[in-house]
């Protein structure tokens, strides 16, 4: 690719983006970078741009105002909601999947009924329109069991019951959700429609080792780009609520090039082909969530995006220049480049620092001071996801999740004490962070 050739607009404001945005801002194709609506740490390395991304003509209008050459979508909402195709209908080269292909992550039904056809192996399931059919298959299946609400759910759509009172109790908020609940995108289900869409699914609960797994796709040609653990409850020992992810490492010593051959040969290629066959090609990073049991690695959940914070690791482990390779993508060149991917041998951790009272309510506004020598530390990076800066200058935290701290070591236990002894030097009373991330992979030595 020439240099200088591409001026680039990233969609999204959190963690993952800042880290898109700054290993962009590296990349020696690069030439001017935008993001919208971004945050104080990506406008450091990123002209920010105030768009709604569910203005799609608003989106278009500002590539032409801004010669954009290519769009790179963050976060699953838009991409749901169909902007891909909005940006490449409009001649505008775009990383992330149409609204079609997003239907791995929009629809877990769609996604269960995908794998079935094609012969991926996930757990085995029911997806029901209808609570009394749904009420009845409980019954017949007892506990334990997982319930899912079938839509995006932001991580908050999924019950493990251990009792089927607990199932009961999920199927139903399920299905009063549905019925004209806020949020809710769907049409209220009819029973009497055998295609009304799916409000939930029912699904057998897989006993394992959980493990994320990313590859590009650009239609046809697959680059696997490895592995990361994420943690997913708020508190040390995985205790507490679910969150959006309180820290990831990469990669997951239970990917290895054998374990890594299996899940690309049993789910992610057949995957790539599955859609190509259905008239959806898939364009963009598929990331997996995968359970690796005991009969081998089991598919738990498609997302059509980068994980935040795992996007974080991954990147602080690629050499290879990742704006190339999400161009390659996202027109469909990918071939071209798939041999080029290069990795540090390192490992890589990331710890979420949250507000307190983080996922439930918390504060806005608290001042976060001593950030720039920790920035200034090498293998250290700092990526921001809620923060502002105030008339003054001054850093502010303005979200739940609010900064992932992020180091490479030569191992996990390297890592780890890199980004703790980064956190440890930031100034910030009102956040918390796990102390613990990467406990699983130290635990393996
Ligand atoms: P999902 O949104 O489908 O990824 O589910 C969120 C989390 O719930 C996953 O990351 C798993 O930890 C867990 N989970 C979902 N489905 C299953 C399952 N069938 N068996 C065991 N754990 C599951
Ligand atoms: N960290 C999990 C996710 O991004 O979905």
């Amino acid at each position: 690719m020439q240099t200088r050739s591409l001026n680039v607009l990233v969609i999204g404001g959190g963690g993952r983006e800042h880290a898109l945005c700054a290993t962009f801002a590296r990349s020696p194709a690069c030439n001017t970078l935008y993001c919208a609506p971004g945050n104080a740490g990506i406008a450091s390395v990123a002209r920010c741009l105030t768009l709604d991304p569910a203005d799609h003509a608003a989106v278009i209008n500002a590539c032409a105002a801004h010669t954009i050459n290519l769009v790179v979508v963050g976060p699953e909402a838009p991409l749901v909601a169909g902007l891909a195709d909005a940006l490449r209908d409009a001649g505008i080269a775009t990383f992330g999947p149409s609204q079609a292909a997003a239907m791995l992550e929009g629809s877990k039904a769609f996604t269960k009924a995908f794998c079935a056809r094609h012969a991926i192996p996930t757990a085995a399931s029911a997806a029901f329109h209808d609570r009394a059919a749904a009420h009845a298959y409980l019954e017949a299946q007892g506990a334990p069991i997982v319930i899912k609400a079938d839509g995006l759910a932001a991580g908050k759509g999924v019950t493990m019951a251990h009792t089927a009172e607990e199932a009961m109790a999920a199927i139903d908020a399920c299905f009063d959700a549905a019925v004209g609940g806020a949020g809710s995108a769907k049409p209220a289900p009819s029973p009497d429609e055998t295609d009304a869409p799916p409000v939930v699914v029912i699904e057998r609960w897989l006993h394992g080792e959980e493990v994320s797994f990313f590859a590009l796709i650009d239609g046809t040609c697959v680059v696997p780009l490895g592995s990361a653990q994420d943690h997913k409850r708020a508190f040390d020992g995985d205790e507490g609520p679910n969150t959006g992810g309180m820290g990831a490492y990469a990669p997951a010593p239970i990917m290895d090039a054998a374990m890594t051959a299996r899940v690309m040969e049993t789910i992610i290629e057949p995957t790539a082909r599955g859609m190509v066959d259905e008239g959806r090609p898939f364009s963009g990073v598929l990331f997996a969530g995968l359970m690796i049991t005991a009969q081998g690695p089991q598919l738990i959940e498609y997302n059509v995006r980068f994980g935040d914070p795992e996007c974080q690791v991954l990147l602080m482990r690629l050499r290879s220049d990742l704006l190339a390779l999400v161009h390659a993508t996202a027109t469909g060149t990918l071939a071209d480049v798939a041999d080029d991917v290069a990795w540090h041998d390192e490992a890589a951790l990331s710890v979420v620092m949250a507000t307190r009272g983080y996922p439930g309510t918390y504060g806005k506004g608290s001042e976060i001071r001593a950030l720039e020598a920790v920035e200034a530390k090498p293998d250290v990076e700092v990526f921001h996801a809620g923060t502002s800066r105030d008339d003054e200058g001054r850093l502010r935290a303005i979200g739940g999740r609010v900064l992932a701290v992020t180091a490479r070591g030569t191992d996990v236990a390297e890592a780890q004490a890199r980004a703790y002894a980064a956190v440890d030097d930031i100034d910030w009373p009102e956040g918390f962070c796990r102390r613990d991330i990467g406990w699983r992979a130290l635990k393996r030595g």
